[in-house]
């Protein structure tokens, strides 16, 4: 059974990603950590995340990259979004993302264009979405907890950045694919989102 989870940053899709491939037994991937380890190459190499040739040149990182905690910082992931954006980037990490998807026995991808463009043929596709102030107030707290100084207003602003580019971007943009099923975490706790997912992929299968 392939599941693709995609939707914006913050909607809590790594979460539900992660816990359904458990209560599943299925092997996951987190697809954004892929572009956030082109984004920390390009910054460890002194590249420009929007010229394509640099962006393109760190999508050769080294494989331990993937280990390093810096990744899930919210610097690299907003740069992320601007290596993302550059099509001979996506290209060369799609074969990978590919090759897990269709493993035998399946698996859990989680990222934005999965149910669309890497795996169009996935049993059970989720689409999580969550209001701009649930995602903000999460992201908040997450943050907080890090020891990172910010404020609300800060995350607001990158949060709307950030989706503008992931949505409106030519190339594989964020997008639910029509046979998605929506699921919306705004009003949801954590062990609530994780059960309504698990609901939907019993419903398909
Ligand atoms: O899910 P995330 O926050 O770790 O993703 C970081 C960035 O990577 C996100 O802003 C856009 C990009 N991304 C993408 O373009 N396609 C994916 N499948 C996953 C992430």
């Amino acid at each position: 059974m392939i599941v693709a989870v995609d939707g914006p940053t913050a909607s809590g899709k790594g979460t539900i990603a992660k816990a359904i491939a458990a209560h599943f037994g299925l092997p996951h991937l987190d697809s954004g950590l892929l572009y956030r380890a082109v984004a920390r190459q390009v910054q460890l190499d002194g590249g420009d995340p929007d010229n394509p040739a640099d962006a393109e040149k760190a999508a050769g990182f080294p494989e331990e990259l993937l280990q390093d905690p810096i990744l899930r910082s919210e610097a690299v992931g907003q740069l992320a979004s601007h290596v993302s954006v550059h099509p001979r980037v996506r290209a060369l990490l799609r074969r990978r993302q590919q090759d897990f998807a269709h493993q035998p026995g399946g698996a859990v991808i989680d990222g934005r264009d999965i149910g669309t463009v890497i795996a169009p043929d996935a049993d059970v596709k989720i689409f999580v979405v969550a209001s701009g102030q649930a995602r903000a107030q999460r992201r908040y707290l997450e943050m907080r907890e890090r020891g990172e100084d910010v404020t609300q207003e800060q995350i607001e602003d990158d949060l709307r950045r950030r989706d503008e580019r992931d949505s409106g971007r030519a190339e594989s943009p964020l997008l639910a694919a029509d046979d998605a099923v929506t699921l919306d975490t705004s009003k949801l706790g954590r062990e609530q989102a994780i059960a309504e997912a698990i609901r939907i992929i019993e419903a398909k299968r």
